[in-house]
């Protein structure tokens, strides 16, 4: 039977695979080989790489790809993308292609503000959490003064803190619901370090408070951490042309428009179609939030979140038709940063950075707005039209290509010949056959 592992974070790379490959994988050497084939010799970067998390044991690697002709505000980009999935990129560019042709995208930051809270239990009188909140609120804003120097050179800091009294929801349960502005810093944690710091002042200044004192009821503090709930930092992208100007795939205009706002609509009602029509729109910002080293676990969460802000899952993009207009937007959260975390470490989120010309937070929340906005326009596009799978089998076939080990002159024939057929893996695999008869 296995035993448990202790010190195992002290082992050194091979140690950690060797235990792992005699414990789970009867000490195949093949499995080591595929750890080992993604080292890389460059030791400076492996250490680099080895350092983001504990136990490394190996590089997982994505495609990085870029989506060329995305016309934003007047300015043309590339925007680089981080994704595994076969047609995203595709769509992408032919999306960037199809509304460089119409006006091109325009965005706007409508608000940066993030937040977080200090989560307390307080069972006493309401009037002396008040009371002792007003008078030391001060104090708790002085006692980060040296954490958000820097910050506040930057314009940015702590905006505000208010008590909110949550004893609806659970008996006893307050917060300190304090505000930030980080600029072009994601801010995860200088906000925690605030939090912290002041949840340390505020339960210490509590006791020396007469009335707590009095009558011995302390507020304690719970936990303090920021939240990935960020309605009020939020970005808008949007297109639009003349009805006459959409149609596409044999469609004409008026009919592709109207079936288009429908096929939104129907997402705005029915969640089973809302969760799937928000992915297709995550397909494109996950893409980019990648490739810019930002937290795409904060931005999912964020955004769906946002998605049921109304107490029902819905669509987050919108779709309508105004004075012979067709517009499409999107509204979404977007906690990013364009500088700190990974964005000064990692040489290809480096890269994407430079290429999308170092851009400040808020230019890169409207070029991954634009990404989504683009992304589900594509994906409805397909959907109303063709349908989905022709574009995605016909990209996916390089997978299945590579998985028959199939020759380049195989390939060739293979392309060719799945232009007008159905791809499915069997009937790429009984081509393949065929020709190696
Ligand atoms: C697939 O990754 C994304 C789509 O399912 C999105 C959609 O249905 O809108 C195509």
């Amino acid at each position: 039977m296995l035993q448990p592992v202790s010190g195992f974070s002290k082992k050194t790379k091979d140690e950690k695979i060797d235990w792992l490959v005699s414990s789970y994988l009867n000490n195949d050497s093949d499995s080591k080989n595929v750890l080992k084939q993604y080292w890389n010799n460059d030791e400076k970067l492996q250490k680099l790489h080895d350092g983001f998390i504990e136990n490394t044991i190996s590089n997982y690697y994505l495609p990085f790809a870029i989506a060329p002709n995305f016309l934003i505000n007047g300015d043309l980009f590339t925007i680089p993308m981080v994704i595994e999935e076969s047609s995203v990129v595709a769509a992408a560019s032919n999306t960037a292609k199809y509304w460089l042709e119409r006006g091109g995208f325009k965005a706007e930051v409508i608000s940066t503000t993030k937040n977080g809270q200090i989560h307390i239990n307080f069972y006493g009188d309401d009037l002396a959490i008040q009371t002792f909140f007003s008078e030391t609120k001060p104090t708790l804003i002085k006692s980060i003064s040296e954490i958000e120097k820097n910050m506040k050179k930057r314009g940015g800091g702590l905006l505000d803190i208010v008590l909110v009294n949550t004893t609806d929801s659970l008996e006893g349960y307050y917060q300190l619901h304090c505000t930030f502005e980080t600029n072009d810093a994601m801010g995860a944690n200088f906000i925690n370090t605030c939090l912290e710091e002041i949840a340390g002042t505020f339960e210490s200044t509590s006791k020396l408070f007469a009335d707590f004192i009095s009558k011995n009821e302390f507020p304690e503090v719970v936990m303090s951490i920021l939240s990935n709930y960020v309605p009020e930092c939020l970005v808008r992208a949007q297109v639009s042309c003349p009805v006459g100007e959409m149609s596409t795939n044999d469609m004409d205009g008026n009919t592709f428009a109207t079936k288009f706002i429908r096929a939104v609509e129907i997402a705005k009602v029915e969640k089973r179609r809302a969760v799937t029509h928000n992915k297709g729109i995550m397909n494109g910002i996950d893409a980019v939030i990648l490739a810019t080293g930002n937290d795409f676990r904060s931005v999912e969460a964020g955004i769906h979140a946002y998605a049921s802000k109304g107490g029902n899952y819905t669509s987050l993009t919108d779709a309508k038709i105004a004075d012979g207009n067709f517009i499409f937007s999107i509204e979404i959260p977007l906690a990013i940063g364009t500088i700190g975390g990974l964005t000064a470490l990692h040489p290809l989120v480096k890269f994407g950075l430079s290429l999308l010309q170092n851009p400040s937070a808020k230019k890169l929340m409207k070029i991954i707005a634009v990404a989504g906005l683009a992304q589900n326009f594509a994906a409805l596009r397909s959907l109303i039209t063709t349908g989905i799978q022709k574009g995605h089998m016909k990209m996916h076939l390089v997978n299945i290509l590579n998985n028959l080990d199939a020759t380049q002159a195989e390939s060739v024939k293979s392309v060719a010949y799945f232009k007008d057929h159905t791809i499915t893996n069997s009937a790429v695999a009984n081509f393949i056959k065929q020709l190696r008869k």
